[in-house]
């Protein structure tokens, strides 16, 4: 089975088709930086872009994804700079332990494409699905509208 990660694409050889895409990028391709929180689509800790859309890859067979193009947290900078949505998390100090925060910036930043000046009620809507035990929220709705060029202090 061939996969497009980041762009570029990878040979999986005779891999169980059933197999969720986590794993495949875990301990297959050692893209650490997408977190396995419940395991039950329930977290949102390990989503990725699938075709650009915000996707838990902990429930998707990797059958599902051959011939689509996948984005993980280790390909949003480009030439060796960050997303804007990355910058943005770093200028307002969001992260506490982290571990939420690959799945959060998956998310806000497939928002940010779909709808590039988001109300708070936009951001609620679309980061609802990603839970963080520390609480972080505040700073990430801040951060995503800085991303955003917007300020809503
Ligand atoms: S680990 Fe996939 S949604 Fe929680
Ligand atoms: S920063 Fe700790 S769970 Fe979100």
């Amino acid at each position: 089975m061939q996969l497009n990660i980041n762009g570029k694409e990878h040979d999986l050889g005779n891999i169980d088709a059933s197999t969720p895409l986590l794993w495949v990028l875990r301990d297959q391709l050692n893209l650490v930086g997408t977190k396995y929180g419940c395991g039950v689509a329930q977290c949102g800790a390990c989503t990725v872009h699938l075709d650009g859309t915000p996707t838990r890859s902990c429930v998707l067979p990797v059958s599902a994804v051959a011939g689509r193009k996948v984005t993980t947290i280790e390909g949003l900078a480009s030439n060796g700079k960050l997303h804007a949505v990355q910058q943005a998390w770093i200028d307002h100090d969001v992260a506490q332990c982290g571990y939420c925060q690959s799945g959060q910036i998956m998310s806000a930043t497939a928002l940010l494409q779909r709808t590039p000046k988001p109300t708070d009620a936009d951001i609620d809507a679309a980061m609802s699905g990603n839970l963080c035990r520390c609480g972080t929220y505040v700073r990430i709705r801040k951060a995503i509208h800085a991303a955003a060029g917007t300020n809503h202090e």
